[in-house]
């Protein structure tokens, strides 16, 4: 039986979404706690919309009873061919597909749709990365507009990678409908027999560095003599990649992964079942029943977007050693969803909690590993009893976070990956957020301990970050001076698009170079580590510091005293360079890139294209 009779004209019981936010085109839709397909029934409901209904039919709604009732469920996959990994087809595709069917047996719509997506590890060190961090705004402009175009009632997300998560998430804060997020799951390691242990996509990058300077070098194990090191080169990208799954160390898409489930956006597990595990299939399933409580219950995503959430997220990312792009896209999504998040939150979070797990890139283990202890859920079920995670939050399954691990197992006894509290790595966060005469808006460092918490060096400035890896390449980084190595023009503007820089930190760390730190107003990626600062703001193509530093002055990064500073370098030296300094042109004149750099914002707020504009 249909909702409404067969009229026409607006007296059909719709109103005003209250939970939808005033600053964007307004929907109507049907009062919570009754009908669920609250925004579709605008142009499924009487005959107003008739050439909606045909296309519908044509689409494959079977019949006018689920035309008039049947709620429409959005699914979108961050899905592409030629990327093996983290966006494969034989993996996201068909977890669409497995959502899809699982949505029609709940007697609602399923319609199942593509976002575009970049692979950080394909485009990492070109000039292809410059369309990362951006593809992230795209995921979530494609996403807000063929859900409300479309006037879905709920949407369920199937990201693998990095930018996709925020991308997905920065969507559901702006259409603000149920939603829930499936995370596509990490990789298997591989194992190279010419190095005789497990690889990653990250070694292969280590590896280029141990082979410029001459330290890649084959086991001489019986029936492997004689391999040069291009043979081991080609026997570890052989390897690295043994099937489907996002890049499977604390990068940057398992530290999102992570952090979304611990702010209650996925079910319980999502971010450490494997790709290809039997778990990640049953969750697609179980999403389906679970986006229909989501909906009955009329849970938003900005009800679960909280400064409360937000601070889980942070806290889990300082406890497994998470990326600094977590920095990044935390602000992005909580300026989405006007919470007010800033980079003093990152500090007091980072100051107050510990660093525990043993995952690479500074440590041993890979998040398939994580997943055989206990998992996510583990974890964080340590972490509420602990005090250091709210369980109180409220999540897509209508309990709270904790209620939803209650019954997960606690972390095997005798496991190695994540330490005591009372035997941390690190007795504070890796990250931090320095300021000084050379980042005055802020800076995000990684810093796990490993390489000290202070580094004095020599500035040697490259405008880009391909010179870096030129001189690199030709082994033209000596090893017995401390060197800072400032890499700029390579914000979100000047970029633009803010691009990874693992291919030069992965060198240096491959080298062995431990005279050297990086500093950017890029980004790096998760597998990046070393003694690395990033984000630096005002970035050089708006005139910052960074801009105006010269080969030669000394910098001084002090991860105590949270500091970056030029101290050879007076504040009247800096205005007289700043006279001199002229902004180059833009890279990008036309295009995706040139849109982009006209429109975002700095980094230190999450580097977003539609900033909010808040006072707080
Ligand atoms: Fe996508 Fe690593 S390149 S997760």
């Amino acid at each position: 039986m249909s909702n409404t009779p067969a009229t026409t004209g607006y007296s059909s019981g719709l109103l005003d979404d209250p939970k939808a936010d005033p600053q964007y085109i307004q929907f109507k839709c049907l009062p919570p706690g009754g009908p669920l397909n609250r925004w579709s029934h605008e142009v499924t409901r009487g005959h107003d919309y008739p050439g909606a209904q045909a296309m519908l039919y044509g689409a494959g709604v079977p019949n006018e009873e689920m035309m008039k009732n049947a709620p429409h469920v959005g699914i979108a996959t961050v899905w592409w061919e030629g990327n093996p990994v983290c966006n494969r087809p034989t993996h996201l595709l068909e977890f669409g597909k497995i959502v899809k069917r699982a949505v029609e047996k709940q007697k609602m719509l399923g319609w199942q749709y593509n976002a575009v997506g970049v692979s950080d590890a394909i485009t990492m060190g070109n000039e292809g990365m410059r369309y990362s961090l951006q593809s992230r705004d795209i995921i979530a402009d494609s996403i807000e507009t063929v859900t409300c175009a479309q006037h879905h009632d709920a949407n369920i997300a199937i990201p693998g990678c990095d930018k996709n998560m925020p991308g997905v998430v920065m969507a559901a804060a702006r259409h603000n409908r149920p939603f829930i997020m499936i995370y596509g799951g990490a990789i298997q390691k591989g194992y190279s027999e010419l190095l005789e242990r497990d690889v990653n996509v990250s070694t292969c990058y280590e590896a280029s560095g141990a082979m410029t300077y001459g330290k890649l070098h084959a086991k001489t194990n019986p029936g492997i003599e004689g391999r040069t090191p291009s043979d081991v080169m080609s026997d570890i990208e052989h390897h690295s990649c043994p099937g489907a799954g996002a890049c499977g160390g604390m990068y940057t898409a398992n530290t999102m992964a992570t952090a979304l489930e611990a702010m209650g956006l996925t079910l319980p597990g999502s971010s450490s079942y494997p790709a290809l595990s039997p778990e990640k299939s049953r969750e697609c399933e179980r999403a389906a029943e679970v986006i229909k409580v989501t909906m009955e219950k009329d849970i938003r995503p900005r009800d679960l977007l909280t400064k409360e959430s937000f601070e889980n997220a942070l806290v889990l990312t300082m406890i497994l050693g998470g990326s600094t792009n977590g920095v990044l896209h935390f602000l992005a999504m909580a300026n989405t969803a006007e919470v007010p998040l800033a980079l003093e939150d990152v500090d007091r979070v980072s100051n107050k909690t510990p660093f525990l797990a043993d995952l690479a890139p500074s440590g041993k283990y890979l998040m398939e590993d994580l997943y055989k202890v206990g998992g996510t859920p583990s974890v964080l079920k340590m972490l509420i009893a602990a005090g250091l995670i709210n369980g109180d939050i409220p999540t897509v399954t209508g309990r709270t976070l904790a209620e939803n691990v209650a019954d997960w197992p606690s972390l095997s006894p005798g496991q190695k990956i994540i330490r005591p509290l009372s035997d941390p790595i690190k007795e504070t966060g890796h990250l931090r957020v320095l300021r000084g005469n050379f980042a005055p808006e802020g800076a995000v460092a990684k810093i796990t301990g490993k390489e000290g918490l202070s580094f004095t060096g020599k500035a040697r400035v490259f405008n880009k970050e391909h010179e870096l890896d030129e001189a690199l390449s030709k082994g033209a980084i000596p090893r017995d001076e401390n060197l800072v190595l400032v890499v700029r023009y390579e914000g979100p503007r000047g970029g633009p698009g803010m691009p990874e820089q693992l291919r030069a930190s992965a060198a240096i760390m491959g080298a062995g170079l431990k005279n050297i730190a990086l500093v950017t107003d890029g980004r790096y990626s998760g597998a990046s580590h070393g003694f690395i600062v990033g984000h630096v703001t005002p970035e050089a193509a708006r005139g910052g510091p960074i801009a105006l530093v010269k080969d030669g002055d000394t910098i001084v990064i002090d991860a105590i005293k949270n500091r970056i500073d030029m101290t050879n370098v007076s504040d009247e030296e800096l205005q007289e360079r700043r006279k001199l300094w002229k902004a180059p042109p833009p890279r990008a004149k036309r295009g995706v890139l040139a849109k982009y750099a006209r429109l975002v914002g700095d980094a230190s707020h999450g580097a977003v294209t539609d900033q909010w504009e808040s006072d707080f």
